[in-house]
């Protein structure tokens, strides 16, 4: 097993990888059970990975109350909270109790706000089901519904109090989910790790094709990458866990103009929007032209979308600036965004005119 600690003093925990997990977790949570019943919020698309779960923790004497919710992004919403912290207090949930929040990014978010708000904070545990989640979202502690206002926009930092990954769970997660998350992978190395994105130039196509060696390690990779960016920034304060976002911006424009739908999955805009990124940076005359090629061939080479015109989108740079001045990250009425002097050396830049964003944007659908 891979245990990799994320530092943040009294909220300290493990992230702890190994294929199988799912099937021997009981050992490990029964710390957690404290002989109590154990809930376990999942959703319709997991029920595979719920029942291995909950067999292990009965081979560990711990008893369990599952909740299966929709899948889909519509479940991270008002009332599917409120009928989660109702049914979680019905089962007398306490604030020493630990939660396990069993999905992808959608039922983790909810998990991690419903417990957050509980009786004041209570305990929550990652078991995360997408590669996307396994990488990313399960770790660092950002939680969230949805509201009208847009994605993401109530939420809470809340820090799990362990996260188990299995990655052989992906062996049942369908192409295109598979690919998405990979881009939060690629991610990684374009913000400070060159060496890493050429371990991904070299190694995402076995990644994707299943092979359990490259899996393994790019997802221990991965979160010891963001372990330690969280450990650094736990709060999104100082600017350094902001890197984690780079390509978001741009790429939260593109799921803005496609509806946050099916069209465009968020790993999906993420890739145009690291491309976007790059090819800005060049146009800026900050970045080489070569790293941006290198950027969209690899995105482009594991099927994913690596410029406007892949990513389905035909709106005018104006269209889509509008859609970036909703951005959460608006400081001040400016907005920072992720720039790159080249492919690991990522940084915050405040001062990009939105109007050159605008204008490079239009620039990108002239035929070449
Ligand atoms: N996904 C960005 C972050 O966790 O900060």
């Amino acid at each position: 097993m891979t245990i990799v600690p994320v530092a943040l003093g009294a909220r300290s925990y493990d992230i702890r990888i190994e294929a199988g997990l799912i099937a021997r977790a009981g050992d490990i949570l029964a710390p957690f059970s404290r002989g109590r019943t154990m809930a376990i919020v999942s959703d319709e698309n997991v029920r595979p990975h719920l029942a291995a779960l909950q067999a292990s923790m009965e081979m560990s004497g711990i008893a369990s109350e599952a909740i299966v919710l929709p899948p889909g992004e519509a479940t991270k919403s008002w009332a599917q909270l409120e009928a989660l912290t109702d049914r979680l207090l019905d089962l007398g949930i306490e604030r020493g109790d630990h939660v396990i929040a069993l999905g992808g990014g959608v039922i983790g978010d909810l998990v991690g706000f419903a417990t957050s708000i509980l009786k004041r904070g209570c305990g929550f545990i990652q078991i995360p089901t997408t590669l996307l989640a396994q990488v990313d979202s399960s770790v660092g502690g950002k939680t969230a519904i949805n509201s009208r206002a847009g994605k993401n926009l109530i939420g809470a930092f809340h820090q799990p109090a362990m996260v188990l990954i299995d990655p052989q769970v992906l062996d049942t997660l369908g192409p295109r989910d598979l690919r998405a998350g990979y881009a939060e992978v690629v991610k990684y190395g374009l913000i400070d790790d060159p060496e890493f994105f050429a371990w991904c130039e070299a190694n995402g196509a076995a990644l994707l094709a299943g092979d359990p060696a490259a899996r393994a390690y790019a997802i221990a990779r991965s979160v010891t990458a963001k372990a330690r960016i969280v450990a650094e920034d736990e709060r999104e304060t100082t600017g350094k866990r902001a890197l984690l976002n780079l390509g978001h911006t741009f790429g939260h424009a593109l799921e803005a103009e496609t509806g946050f739908s099916d069209k465009l999955l968020h790993g999906e805009g993420v890739a145009a929007g690291m491309a976007l990124a790059f090819g800005f940076s060049v146009a800026q005359g900050i970045c080489p032209g070569a790293d941006a090629d290198r950027v969209a061939a690899h995105l482009r080479d594991t099927g994913l979308p690596h410029d406007l015109a892949s990513a389905g989108i035909a709106a005018s740079g104006e269209t889509l600036v509008a859609h970036m001045l909703h951005d959460k990250k608006m400081d001040a009425g400016t907005l920072p965004f992720l720039l790159a002097r080249g492919i690991g050396q990522s940084y915050l830049d405040k001062t990009v005119s939105l109007d050159d964003v605008a204008a490079f944007l239009d620039r990108q659908h002239v035929p070449a």
